[in-house]
């Protein structure tokens, strides 16, 4: 399974890229917002900048909500950088943007599919990825990691080449969740990535063999 990050802050990027870890970045308008980045330039630089750092996929999504601006903006951003994957809403124009984009070999991200329908079309389209949100939907008492675990079997079941990116993950058990329902991808915040490494076995260990040394060699 791929890792990718799920944020804007160049900061978080870079501390999960040094861990050696990462394959991705995820964006969002709000993740976006939330590190301050206005207007089209400095949010175009942003993704730049992001690129150059990871050099792998980087999910930038579009804004338009019509077709025609959806093509635009979406062959705007992919002329940025190789790496800019375009994240495309799953609503009727989204999905006519994906086939477009595909037909040209422009990469997508299907985002906000809370559904197997909205993952078949993405799918039948051409996305390259698709991604439900799992914690949003674990938000309103439904199950994201069995919606993950549908889609995967369908896509198995009918060979679609697009690739599960588990969205919204929200905590360290998410991430082991989506490693049993056989997606692709999981982007994570930086605090669930760095979570996976906690065990109170492996900290008591360090300190035993760090003490049984230094009872030695001073
Ligand atoms: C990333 O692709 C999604 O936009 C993001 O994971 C949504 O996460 P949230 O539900 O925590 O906002």
């Amino acid at each position: 399974m791929k890792f990718f990050i799920d944020t804007a802050n160049l900061a978080q990027i870079r501390e999960a890229y040094e861990m050696g870890v990462l394959d991705g970045v995820t964006t969002n308008p709000s993740l976006m917002a939330k590190e301050g980045i206005k207007g089209v330039e400095n949010q175009h630089r942003h993704y730049i900048d992001i690129c150059q750092l990871v050099q792998s996929d980087v999910s930038a999504e579009v804004i338009a909500t019509t077709y025609d601006e959806m093509i635009a903006e979406g062959e705007a951003l992919a002329a940025l950088d190789p790496h800019i994957v375009v994240k495309v809403p799953c609503i009727a124009d989204g999905i006519r943007a994906i086939k477009y984009f595909s037909s040209k070999g422009i990469r997508t991200n299907c985002t906000l599919v809370f559904s197997v329908g909205q993952a078949l079309l993405a799918a039948k389209a051409g996305a390259t990825y698709v991604s439900p949100f799992v914690g949003r939907l674990d938000d309103i008492s439904e199950d994201g990691i069995a919606l993950i675990a549908h889609i995967v079997k369908v896509y198995r079941t009918y060979n679609f080449s697009t690739q599960v990116l588990a969205a919204s993950i929200r905590h360290t058990a998410h991430i082991i969740q989506c490693l049993d329902a056989g997606a692709d991808v999981a982007t994570c915040p930086l605090s669930a990535i760095k979570g996976l490494l906690n065990h109170p076995l492996t900290d008591a260990g360090l300190q035993k063999f760090l003490a049984d040394y230094h009872k030695v060699n001073g």
